[in-house]
């Protein structure tokens, strides 16, 4: 097929936000990807000759990858895990490719000749990496046509804004990104390392003081049920084979990730002892049957993300809380635009949905805020528009230019101001403006 696959062709573009903790692929047009999968793969030596290709395995070059949910939850001698992810961009291609593949063989399941592609890429992305992306999906997938675009403005588009301040806590990274009409404000990219991996770490630590095992679901062979506060009664599996650090920490964290989710809250003001100490606790049961309550350590773990001052081990501790990122790349923006950014505070990423996140940040920048500035928050309530944003973004996106026959607005070699290459689109083409036309018709017209 030729370039011109939106010439009639009921061929539908294909969606990717390859974040560090999850990847999310699906067709335009929808509204929640078909596929939702962990970044983390198991990778292992493969033995000589190679074998049968099993679900979620891809073999390259002598490395066996096990991609997908039930693939990388598989207890394997020896099978390592690791992302193709580092800080947001792609560091290992051969990795990124074995996803790529998976996701259209066992996902999409269709070639991918046949479907222009819209991908988020880290607002900090290189210019070579792009190139090198872009070379990757023309030459080795044949894609008719392509089409990079930075999570936060996705994310803003998904909200129905143009401009905005978008907050995006996920795994590795708390950033506050500046969008203006549908640009990215390079210079505004405030980044702090205070995310969802780092309150897990907490937890791990909070675990270790109270002298709590975490056993992740792989090693339990029957559990008995046991009274609160008392020791675990569980059997280990038998003939379990020998898995490595790195898979065994993984599981782990599955286990400390479900108790974040389940168990954490943010303090709405400022943590106070006296306070927390009469928070109404929280009963949680780990994998193994041990089952306690929680209290005041609730509210503890996450107010390292406000208030870093306080959190051991962080050396020297220059860490930006959240509402200080916000208000840092607010203040690095030009004076003209800051009532935008703080009119439109949009917030996004998994580890905004802990209890508790929005009201504290909502608290703290209302008393940052300048007098003559209005703030407005925007945090969707559903769990899914929240993780998912980048992708409903480019789900909109891509299937309002498709369905006014903008096609050609998406193939290559228009230029591209941002970066200056000729791979990837000028952020304010046809297709954008078209975007935020409809968009308002949609939102305001209806
Ligand atoms: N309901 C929840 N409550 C608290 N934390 C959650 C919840 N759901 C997910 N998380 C946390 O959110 C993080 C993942 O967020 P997200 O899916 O936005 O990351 P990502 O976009 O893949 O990664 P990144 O943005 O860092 O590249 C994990 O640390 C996870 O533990
Ligand atoms: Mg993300």
């Amino acid at each position: 097929m030729s370039g011109g696959v939106y010439g009639g062709d009921e061929v539908g573009a294909l969606v990717f936000d390859i974040g560090s903790f999850s990847v999310r692929a699906g067709y335009a047009g929808e509204d929640c990807p078909k596929a939702d999968f962990p970044t983390t793969v198991g990778l292992l030596a493969a033995e000589e000759g190679g074998g049968l290709e099993l679900e979620g395995e891809k073999e390259k070059k002598g490395k066996i990858f096990h991609i997908d949910t039930n693939a990388l939850h598989v207890p394997r001698d020896g099978a390592e895990v690791m992302s193709p992810l580092k800080n947001g961009m792609i560091e290992d291609w051969e990795c990124f490719r074995a996803i790529l593949d998976h996701t259209y063989s066992k996902h999409v399941k269709s070639e991918p000749n046949l479907h222009p592609v819209l991908m988020s890429e880290a607002p900090w992305n290189t210019r070579a990496k792009r190139e090198k992306l872009t070379e990757l999906m023309f030459e080795q997938y044949n894609i008719p046509a392509f089409f990079l675009c930075k999570t936060a403005v996705l994310t803003a588009f998904a909200n129905g804004r143009s401009t905005g301040l978008v907050l995006d806590s996920g795994a590795t990274h708390t950033t506050a990104i500046p969008v203006h009409d549908g640009y990215v404000l390079q210079q505004g990219i405030v980044k702090s390392p205070l995310a969802g991996d780092f309150i897990s770490m907490q937890c791990r630590e909070l675990f270790q003081e109270m002298a709590i095992d975490i056993i992740p679901p792989y090693m339990i062979a029957a559990k008995e049920p046991v009274r609160e506060g008392a020791p675990p009664n569980w059997k280990k599996k038998e003939k379990l084979p020998q898995v490595s650090k790195s898979w065994h920490n993984y599981m782990c964290n599955e286990v400390i990730q479900d108790f974040q989710a389940s168990v954490l809250q943010v303090s709405d003001s400022p943590y106070d002892e006296q306070v927390a100490a009469q928070m109404p606790t929280v009963h949680y049961e780990m994998p193994n049957g041990y089952n306690t309550d929680y209290g005041a350590e609730r509210l503890r773990i996450p107010e390292g993300l406000f208030d870093p001052s306080n959190v051991k081990g962080l050396s020297g501790n220059t860490m930006l809380g959240v509402g200080h990122v916000v208000t840092t790349s607010i203040g690095m923006c030009d004076i003209d635009i800051r009532p935008g950014l703080y009119g439109s505070v949009i917030v996004t990423g998994g580890n905004t949905l802990l209890q508790g996140f929005t009201d504290r940040l909502n608290r703290e920048l209302s008393q940052k805020t300048p007098p003559s500035m209005r703030l407005k928050l925007i945090a969707s309530n559903s769990t899914m528009e929240r993780k998912f944003s980048p992708w409903i973004g480019g789900s909109i996106l891509a299937s309002l230019v498709r369905g006014k026959g903008l096609g050609t607005a998406l193939n290559v070699g228009e230029g591209c101001p941002d970066c200056s290459c000729r791979l990837c689109l000028p952020p304010h083409s046809l297709i954008q403006q078209t975007f935020f036309f409809f968009l308002r018709f949609y939102l305001f017209e209806r």
